[in-house]
């Protein structure tokens, strides 16, 4: 038997990121941040100066990546800041509509499934990647609130930020995400659909650790 996986998928800003890893943590589970592995492309992908599919996808099979403790490493070079700027993740978006690399990522993201579970978060986790999560969410709140999620973000790291222009660039790009033609952005059927947008981190992290431990009777 494989081991479970928690699905967490939603827009951008959705607080996916927060979430996922905290209820990975609350259950005891690996966590995977499949944006991640987008961003790293997209980063290469502007370092190198192309969108070329075969070579993007080579790339996505071939570099050596890893992730200790929230830092982001690619070949021993720690990319954190990198990969998690608005310009990376607007690419990210870009490069993330290539069928062939998407494929390439795919058994990348399979495998950290891996012993006690792993808590999985993404765009496509419950609709592609893990089909057969035992448990899925997806994970939305209105565009404004998102917004704000992210301008607060960016200006406690210190990075300077304009609300109206990262408004703009998460419609764009939840529209790309929702509208390419390869495993687009949208809930999975058996998903639980929650909406954040009234909801504290706490109260979002109770409700999904309940509903695991519901299906599990209380083992996790
Ligand atoms: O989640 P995050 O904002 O870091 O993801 C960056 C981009 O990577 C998204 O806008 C989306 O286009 C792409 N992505 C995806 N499938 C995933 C995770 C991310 O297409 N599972």
């Amino acid at each position: 038997m494989s081991a479970p996986v928690i699905a967490i998928d939603g827009p951008s800003a959705s607080g996916k990121g927060t979430i996922a890893s905290r209820v990975a943590r609350k259950v005891g589970f690996h966590y995977l941040e499949s944006g991640a592995l987008y961003r790293l492309i997209a980063l290469l992908s502007l370092r190198e100066d192309t969108l070329d599919e075969t070579r993007l996808a080579r790339l996505a099979g071939e570099i050596d990546l890893a992730f200790d403790d929230g830092e982001v490493l690619l070949d021993d070079e720690s990319v954190t800041e990198k990969v998690r700027s608005e310009l990376v993740g607007n690419r990210a978006s870009e490069v993330a509509r290539l069928p062939g690399l998407r494929q390439a990522l795919l058994a990348r993201q399979r495998a950290f499934r891996r012993p006690p579970g792993l808590v999985a978060d993404g765009r496509d986790m419950g609709t592609v990647v893990f089909p057969d999560a035992e448990l899925k969410v997806f994970l939305t709140a209105t565009p404004e609130v998102r917004a704000e999620r992210r301008y607060k973000q960016l200006i406690e790291k210190g990075i300077d930020a304009n609300l109206r222009a990262l408004s703009r660039d998460l419609r764009e790009r939840d529209q790309r995400d929702a509208q390419r033609a390869v495993a687009p952005l949208a809930p999975a059927p058996d998903s639980q659909v929650l909406d954040s947008t009234a909801l504290s981190i706490d109260e979002v992290v109770e409700s999904i650790v309940g509903w695991w431990r519901g299906r599990t009777g209380g083992r996790a």
